[in-house]
């Protein structure tokens, strides 16, 4: 089990609406704004690339984007996409296997860290830190306990996400790891946050 969306790339979009309407979209298209022209970009886990559509759609050319996912099929989609004249390189690999001497000007990691176990999401925080230059962006979008309000249907809600994956045998975690300890350990700054879903998602954007 290796958190590979291969078997429900297809329908992700699909369920994704269905479950959150436009959350997990708003979460994620709102932040990038923050992107300036010409800016090297680090997407991991992009999913069937709707993102990289959103990007074009405010920054037509000159972005440099590096598009690290593990699902071949979800890559299959994403080389789809219409990223008008920004320059996309796909790589198929798990973002624990991918190394560069490149550092980025902003990192995208949405709904990434919910599919890990607290040990690898550490690491690949620890290894994401390494890529981003000093000043520079990290956008984080994930699910939420921290918020008290609304805590008991969240927690069941996230449950049933967490059985639902076990039982098509793609997720590796079995509950969230709160990533903001691990970004302030770090010295990142909070730029802005916002919620979604009533709390149970969290956009944040940390400055490094
Ligand atoms: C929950 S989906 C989110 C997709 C997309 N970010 C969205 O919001 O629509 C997580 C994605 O991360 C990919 N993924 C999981 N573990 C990964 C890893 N270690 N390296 C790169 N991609 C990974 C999965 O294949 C999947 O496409």
């Amino acid at each position: 089990m290796n958190n590979n969306y291969d078997k429900i790339a297809n329908y992700y979009d699909t369920l994704s609406r269905l479950v959150f309407f436009r959350s997990q979209l708003n979460a994620q298209i709102n932040q990038l704004h923050f992107i300036k022209k010409n800016s090297k970009v680090l997407i991991v886990g992009g999913g069937t690339g709707w993102i990289l559509e959103e990007l074009a759609k405010l920054c037509s050319e000159g972005l440099r984007i590096i598009y690290v996912e593990i699902s071949a099929k979800m890559i299959a989609l994403s080389q789809k996409r219409s990223y008008k004249n920004n320059t996309v390189e796909f790589i198929n690999l798990g973002i624990e296997d991918f190394a560069t001497d490149e550092d980025f000007d902003i990192i995208l990691t949405p709904f990434l860290f919910d599919n890990f176990p607290q040990q690898r999401a550490i690491k690949v925080f620890e290894q994401l830190n390494g890529y981003l230059k000093n000043g520079a962006l990290w956008f984080l979008v994930d699910f939420s306990l921290q918020k008290k309000k609304g805590k008991w249907w969240k927690w069941l809600l996230l449950k049933s996400m967490y059985r639902f994956f076990k039982l098509l045998g793609i997720v590796e975690a079995n509950r969230l790891t709160d990533m903001n300890p691990y970004f302030l350990k770090r010295n990142y700054q909070i730029v802005e946050e916002r919620l979604y879903y009533g709390g149970f998602i969290t956009a944040t954007i940390f400055k490094k």
